[in-house]
């Protein structure tokens, strides 16, 4: 089975998340987005929290099928490790992203060579789509139904009442 690691901290998940797994899905038998619990992390969602929300996103998709949910501590490398994953895929967006990524990958290369990271441009609509954006301006009462999923909304609208 090739089966691809999407990891990361989708606190919460955005459409631009969304459509690197709609897009990369096809290529591999399995993904599995891999929820990364950092307890030093301020999040607005618990790791289970976020693994629900995503859960309940991939059923309204119809992802579910070849797309699941698992939340990890630590290195990604040893998560990888004892899941036998070789692949993990990265959304890039701008060139901003390129530094800490090209980081992440070289040192996780170094850490288990059997590693491939897969980078995935982010789509035009989505280059600009951060968590920490949509966090920053939920509050706020902005439009962000072209950037978040409804399921993401509520969840957003239930954490903040
Ligand atoms: O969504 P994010 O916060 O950009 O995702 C970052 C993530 C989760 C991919 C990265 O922080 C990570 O892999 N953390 C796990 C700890 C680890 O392995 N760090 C060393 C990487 S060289």
């Amino acid at each position: 089975m090739r089966i691809a690691l999407y990891p990361g901290s989708f606190d919460p998940i955005t459409m631009g998340h969304l459509d690197i797994i709609k897009r990369v899905y096809k290529l591999f038998d399995h993904i599995v987005v891999g929820v990364l619990h950092n307890p030093k992390k301020n999040t607005l969602f618990t790791p289970k929290e976020r693994t629900d929300i995503i859960t309940n996103v991939l059923k309204a998709e119809k992802l579910d099928n070849c797309v699941s949910v698992d939340s990890f501590h630590g290195l990604l490398v040893d998560y990888t490790k004892a899941k036998n994953i070789n692949v993990v895929i990265r959304g890039l967006r701008a060139t901003s992203d390129y530094e800490y990524e090209h980081t992440l990958a070289l040192m996780n290369k170094e850490l288990s060579s059997e590693l491939e990271t897969f980078f995935l441009m982010a789509s035009n609509n989505y280059s600009f789509v951060s968590s920490n954006l949509i966090k920053e301006l939920f509050p706020f009462g902005a439009d962000l139904k072209n950037y978040v999923h409804p399921i993401v909304m509520e969840a957003m609208k239930k954490q903040l009442s």
